[in-house]
């Protein structure tokens, strides 16, 4: 990959709402190392501690939220509104980030029940002032939800006809801004690795709504990483879902007035631990989430990071990575999903 040309940047950098509260730390995992057998056997681990990425618990949103809130205020936004699942992290950093940019915020939440339990995220959502409009799964089978649809538009109208102006944000704020927060990720990555004198091989992450992979992705090349990335899928979707990441990854470079071109190759995601499927923990994360916790007191969460260092422990223990490699592991947050009857149930406490 080559060094970034100023012809890589025609366009002035895009605002953004301060919300990360400085880099995140970087930092090895020598628990970790040893107990996978020591140097001889083991890569060098960092981690890049993304679940400490901005406030109320943050994670990974916070880098997307900050370019997609410094829109909605330039747009005269009032309320933003979005869409999840009721442990959905997304919608938690929302709340939060309207919180701090002083706008209401409508969180339209997905669940099999009409009053599910205030726990883990939801929790937090409530906590933070958010207003909570829980709708129905849609039929089986139709990938857009109707119910979802439906319940934004509503809340849209109401929020315009009460003088307000609603901002809309896509699930995940997989949009084309809020990758603009994983292109400034790796700067600040490379920075980091440079002051330190590392060299890394590759970065492993969990992929899920993609956006955060088309930021990695289109950041490594823009700022000529010596590492490949490596997404884990925590849910089934391929090869549609890359073919969003490329999508989502050239249309951010055109933000940046670049024209770089990103293949469907250069879009690396393993699919073998998704398991049964989404937010269904495999025998292989719960025991990722449990030996990071008694390694290195690291804390995954169960939808997301625990599927992604199970990828990477995999890959480590099948000789894939060698032990003279230097690997990041990026841990992208979602830990209040921990404190949910799910994972008392999970036996992991
Ligand atoms: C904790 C956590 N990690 C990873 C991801 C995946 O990010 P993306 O949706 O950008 O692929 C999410 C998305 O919700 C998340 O909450």
């Amino acid at each position: 990959m080559s060094r970034p040309t100023p012809a890589d940047f025609t366009r002035a950098p895009l605002p953004r709402f301060p919300l990360l509260l400085g880099p995140t730390p970087l930092h090895e995992l020598p628990g970790l190392r040893a107990a996978l057998g020591g140097p001889t056997r083991c890569p060098r681990i960092l981690v890049k501690r993304d679940d400490l990425a901005g406030p109320a618990l943050g994670g990974n949103k916070a880098r997307k939220l900050e370019y997609v809130v410094a829109d909605a205020q330039a747009q005269g936004a009032t309320h933003l509104v979005t869409v999840g699942a009721t442990q959905s992290n997304h919608a938690r950093m929302t709340a939060a980030a309207a919180r701090l940019a002083g706008l209401g915020c409508v969180l339209v939440l997905e669940s099999p029940s009409e009053s599910p339990a205030r726990e883990g995220n939801l929790l937090l959502d409530r906590l933070l002032g958010a207003e909570v409009v829980i709708v129905a799964p849609g039929p089986p089978g139709v990938a857009e939800n109707p119910n979802e649809a439906a319940a934004i538009a509503a809340a849209m109208e109401r929020i315009a006809a009460e003088g307000g102006r609603p901002y809309h944000i896509p699930v995940g704020a997989s949009v084309p801004l809020g990758v603009l927060g994983y292109v400034d990720a790796v700067a600040e990555l490379e920075a980091q690795l440079a002051a330190a004198g590392a060299e890394a091989t590759r970065l492993y992450f969990a992929a899920g709504s993609r956006g955060t992979q088309a930021g990695i992705v289109l950041g490594a090349r823009l700022h000529g990483a010596g590492w490949t990335p490596h997404g884990v899928a925590v849910s089934p979707g391929d090869p549609e879902k890359t073919a969003r990441a490329v999508a989502l990854a050239e249309a951010a470079a055109e933000l940046l007035g670049s024209d770089v071109g990103i293949a469907p190759e250069d879009v690396i995601t393993h699919q073998e631990m998704i398991g049964a499927g989404y937010a269904i923990p495999t025998d292989e994360s719960r025991a990722a989430l449990r030996l990071l916790a008694r390694t290195d007191a690291l804390l995954l969460d169960p939808v997301y990071t625990a599927k992604a260092m199970a990828g990477l422990l995999r890959h480590i223990r099948d000789g894939h990575i060698a032990p003279d490699e230097t690997v990041i592991f990026l841990h992208t947050g979602g830990v209040p999903a921990l404190f949910t009857a799910a994972m008392a149930a999970e036996g992991q406490h």
